[in-house]
């Protein structure tokens, strides 16, 4: 409702808004069995929420949106649902391409690229490509993503780097194993929501969030509007972030 969402944009300090928010997207096969519709329906109807999202996050300044797409365990789907979501991105993209350029979005992706089905890929590259020099808003797709994947992948590029004498492994810390994440260029995330109502990180980020504040809603992905984004960051706004530091 559009006069929910003016009340809370009322709410929100502009001077504090989240710089990087990711979702988990839950939800949607819920949403499709309520109403008697099947599963990838929910997905689809997610794309709106997908859609609501962007505009709310333009409009705040947003830096960073992070949406979790697929994850390295969806594979285990029947095979369908799989296909469907690998569809998805493409044809979101070829929805859409022409008014993220417009709207100064700039396309980022994060994941592992072996098994993603090449169109897909290649749309989204085409993507990445010509939202290169956007600036407004990080719309950044996790991909076949998984956080305990994402550090072995790490974790063997250090090995590697230290074995040809190229790294000395004194020198590891947080700052260099930052720059072997998928995330390397982006800040790490203030806030991450899940929505659907499950309480669970799903192997989502899981070096980055060391200190992101959590948000759950109750409400399905399809159901996610920008008002509910909002909900997550006007809580956030009234939190205390102290990061292991007393005031
Ligand atoms: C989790 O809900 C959702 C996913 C595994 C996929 C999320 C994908 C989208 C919303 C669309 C992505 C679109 C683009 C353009 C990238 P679930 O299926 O696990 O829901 P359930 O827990 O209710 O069954």
């Amino acid at each position: 409702m559009a006069g929910e969402k003016d009340k809370i944009m009322a709410k929100i300090d502009l001077d504090k808004v989240p710089e990087h928010i990711a979702i988990i997207m839950d939800g949607n096969g819920r949403w499709a069995r309520k109403k008697g519709l099947p599963r990838i329906a929910g997905h689809r109807a997610g794309v709106e929420s997908i859609r609501e999202v962007i505009e709310t996050s333009l409009e705040l300044n947003i830096k960073v949106i992070t949406l979790f797409a697929f994850s390295t365990e969806n594979w285990k789907r029947p095979r369908k649902e799989v296909n469907f979501l690998m569809n998805l991105p493409l044809e979101y993209l070829n929805k859409e391409l022409d008014n993220l350029k417009k709207q100064g979005v700039k396309i980022n992706k994060i994941g592992c690229e072996e098994d993603i089905p090449e169109k897909t890929l290649n749309a989204v590259k085409k993507g990445i490509k010509e939202t290169y020099n956007n600036n407004k808003l990080i719309l950044n797709f996790a991909l076949n993503y998984g956080g305990r994947a994402e550090i072995i992948n790490a974790v063997k590029r250090i090995a590697d780097k230290v074995e040809n004498k190229e790294l000395d492994s004194n020198n590891i810390d947080e700052n260099i194993f930052n720059e072997y994440l998928y995330t390397k260029d982006l800040p790490d995330p203030s806030l991450i929501i899940r929505s659907s109502g499950e309480k669970r990180i799903s192997n989502f980020l899981l070096w980055q969030m060391a200190y992101s504040e959590l948000w759950f809603s109750p409400v399905y992905w399809p159901d996610f509007k920008g008002e509910h984004l909002l909900e997550a960051i006007y809580d956030y706004q009234n939190r205390d972030r102290r990061f292991g530091k007393v005031k």
